[in-house]
């Protein structure tokens, strides 16, 4: 197969993790025959820098363009002045709506070789594998904002809106996950205090009595599942919410893992390329320093072979590779516990020759 990624490496650490996840890539495509062709492009705050613009237009064109995109991490605090013309998350938000990836697939695993990593007790993290289903192109991410004169001084608003549309879209995507999965799908709003939460819920509940009447549908208020999925995180399959919602949860999600630097992510539309990225951001405490972990993007890689390019046994040879790496020991500095660890390349390496021995 001949495929076009373009790799959008970003701010912080977001190039020592692509670098890996390239190499990682070109190892699968020479030892399947495949060529990929991996043209970098500014995107963050560096694109501030160097072009004014956090996602310059050549680099969206690019994107659009190309079979699929894998993105390190943008931001930092060079460009954190709340002042400032633009900030690099704007980037982030403009290329999701302009690729329109409604759908961020975010998957919560443990790795029984990780148990003791987790800041909760092995036996409740044991086994936990959830989907997330975040909606990634609406909600207060998109809704009207601003700033205005109130009666108690200037005012600021940022509306959540949602339309059926965006609610069944997401809904039926996940749905259909469930169905291959387990058949539980829990949809999260908050329902008992927003208008947007009442229509979200009723919208679900339609498509998923109308469509997928065989599944385990349930509905749980945020608050309560910011609860749950630190008591009880095995009990949940598919979960589906809105943006902020989405967000904030699987940041919360993903330090049952132990690590948010395992965690890779996939941002669909219903065609066109998508884009893969970890969750972690640019971490710029840590960026430059070479310790940080680059699995989340090695793993979102994975995820770009298997979504995008339809490429399953590339993308599994990969997941696995990770397993092996961490069965036999190898962490990174976020992972060791004070223990010894590996640096962002060696890391690297190690999956590299795991890729290779199979
Ligand atoms: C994420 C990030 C972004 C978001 C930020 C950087 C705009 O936190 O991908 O989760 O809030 O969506
Ligand atoms: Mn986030």
């Amino acid at each position: 197969m001949d495929a076009k990624i373009v790799l959008l490496p970003g701010d912080g650490i977001g190039p020592e993790v692509v670098n890996e996840a390239e190499k990682v890539l070109n190892a699968v495509a020479s030892k399947f025959g495949h060529s990929f062709e991996m043209p970098r492009f500014p995107m963050g705050g560096n694109a501030i820098d160097s072009h004014g613009n956090p996602l310059p237009d050549e680099t969206l064109e690019a994107c659009l363009a190309s079979n699929a995109v894998l993105l390190g991490a943008v931001g930092g605090p060079k460009w954190d002045d709340p002042n400032a013309k633009t900030r690099p998350e704007a980037g982030l938000l403009r290329i999701r709506k302009e690729m329109k990836l409604f759908a961020n697939l975010r998957p919560i695993k443990t790795y029984s070789a990780l148990l003791a990593s987790s800041p909760l007790r092995p036996e409740i993290v044991e086994g936990v594998d959830i989907l997330f289903f975040r909606e990634l192109t609406g909600g207060i991410y998109f809704g009207p904002s601003g700033r205005r004169d109130g009666e108690n001084g200037e005012e600021a608003y940022s509306e959540m809106v949602y339309s059926t549309g965006e609610v069944e879209r997401i809904v039926r995507l996940a749905a259909a996950a469930a169905q291959n999965r387990k058949g539980n799908l829990t949809s999260v709003d908050k329902a008992n205090v927003l208008e947007t939460s009442r229509l979200w819920r009723q919208t679900a509940t339609k498509v998923v009595e109308g469509e997928f009447s065989g599944l385990n549908f349930e509905h749980v208020l945020v608050d309560a599942m910011a609860m749950h999925l630190i008591s009880r995180p095995g009990d949940f399959d598919v979960v589906v919410t809105g943006n902020l919602f989405g967000d904030i949860l699987t940041d919360e999600g993903s330090m049952i893992t132990g690590s948010m630097g395992m965690l890779p992510s996939a941002s669909i539309g219903s065609d066109g390329p998508g884009l893969y990225e970890p969750i972690h951001g640019s971490a710029p405490d840590i960026a430059g320093q070479g310790v940080a972990n680059p699995l989340a993007t090695i793993l979102a890689s994975a995820m770009l072979l298997r979504h995008s390019l339809s490429l399953e046994e590339e993308a599994s040879l990969i997941e696995k590779a990770v397993d092996d790496v961490l069965a036999a020991g190898h962490r990174t500095k976020d992972l060791a516990r004070g223990g010894a660890s590996l640096s962002t390349t060696e890391m690297g390496e190690q999956v590299l020759a795991a890729i290779n021995q199979a």
